[in-house]
């Protein structure tokens, strides 16, 4: 028995929203996912259904509310709004990770618990981790369905725009808990401190926030976890601290090989980015120095660039996708770098203050 749960990798990204068909949809038409398994009244699920939406290795999951009742569900919403309720790993074994965690210090939501359909069993367990959301432990037993015991395959296939996995997954925290939950990482799953930033690294004229991001053993997955620092005027994590109501998860990262042709997609699908000035690629060159991609290409997508001693990456972020200014995507192609673009905090946030300031939040 090892010290630590072991996680094999992340299995899926849970979300609680106000209505599944319609974020299906959007998560179909707009990024390119196709559905591929449901669960609700058609499959004998009374109290909720759920979506599964597939690209590449990632695999998300729109659940909704189906009863008039107050439930865990509802509250989340009534709260939160639609966001992220669980980043679910798919472990070895189910009881040891639990109890591994729950001996680590782990809150316990959920003992271990047998799933099963007529395409056989899984096991699942859970912990809390920040705010209101969880980690499930799943362990395959003997399950070949299409995806977890009560749902059916359905194939209603989207335009795949390229993402391949998910790299890292970001959590706020409020003021002052980052250190708790960086250590929680460490001591409860066994991650270490990749990187850290700090307020001078990571500030504008007007706000600031510090981060550190906690690396899975065998690099499976990042969790960046960022909290406010004071400046001038409003941090934007501070701004999603009291628009979700606490800590959650602020954005999703999605891995692509062709950043210039996923995004081209993305914005030919409607989804809408944080802009970048013209200014930024004035230096860029200067900045990061030579890269395979056509550099006019690259400023027509409004592409950021950035590089570290072993080599460079190409990312952008969405716009908010929730009507709070909270959870929203990154779109990232690694070129050897395995960092997160620290030179374009400052380029990034003069962008999201832009937006701060016509939402009357700054
Ligand atoms: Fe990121």
């Amino acid at each position: 028995m090892g010290e630590h749960p072991q996680l094999r990798r992340l299995h899926h990204v849970e979300f609680y929203v106000g209505n599944a068909l319609q974020a299906e949809y959007y998560y179909r038409k707009a990024f390119g996912f196709s559905r591929s398994a449901f669960k609700g009244l058609e499959t004998g699920c009374q109290e909720h259904c759920s979506f599964v939406m597939a690209q590449g290795k990632v695999r998300l999951v729109l659940t909704a509310s189906l009863s008039p009742r107050e439930n865990a569900i509802s509250r989340f919403l009534a709260r939160h709004g639609d966001g992220v309720c669980d980043l679910a790993f798919e472990v070895d074994d189910c009881a040891e990770a639990f109890h591994l965690a729950v001996a680590n210090g782990a809150t316990a939501v959920q003992e271990p618990v047998e799933e099963r359909d007529h395409n056989g069993a899984v096991l699942r367990a859970v912990v809390q981790i920040y705010g209101d959301t969880v980690h499930s432990f799943i362990q395959h037993l003997d399950y070949t369905g299409p995806f977890l015991p009560g749902f059916t395959a359905q194939d209603l296939p989207g335009e795949g725009v390229g993402f391949r996995m998910v790299d890292h997954v970001v959590g706020n925290q409020e003021e002052g808990q980052m250190e708790e939950w960086a250590a929680w990482y460490e001591k409860v799953l066994g991650f270490r401190r990749f990187l850290s930033f700090d307020d001078k690294d990571i500030s504008t004229e007007y706000t600031a926030l510090r981060s550190v991001v906690m690396a899975a053993p065998n690099n499976i997955i990042k969790f960046p976890i960022n909290e406010p620092a004071p400046g001038l005027k409003k941090s934007q994590i501070q701004e999603y601290v009291e628009f979700h109501g606490g800590a959650g998860v602020q954005h999703v990262a999605l891995l692509t090989d062709d950043i210039l042709t996923t995004v081209r997609q993305l914005r030919a699908n409607g989804v809408q980015f944080l802009e970048v000035p013209d200014t930024y690629y004035e230096t860029v060159t200067e900045r990061v120095g030579p890269i395979k991609e056509d550099l006019d290409a690259i400023r027509e997508q409004r592409i950021l660039v950035d590089r570290d001693d072993k080599g460079y990456l190409l990312q952008l972020f969405t716009k908010p996708v929730e009507d709070r200014p909270t959870l929203f995507y990154e779109i990232i192609q690694r070129c050897g770098s395995q960092s997160f673009g620290k030179g374009n905090f400052k380029a990034l946030f003069e962008s999201i203050e832009r937006e701060q300031q016509l939402r009357g939040t700054l």
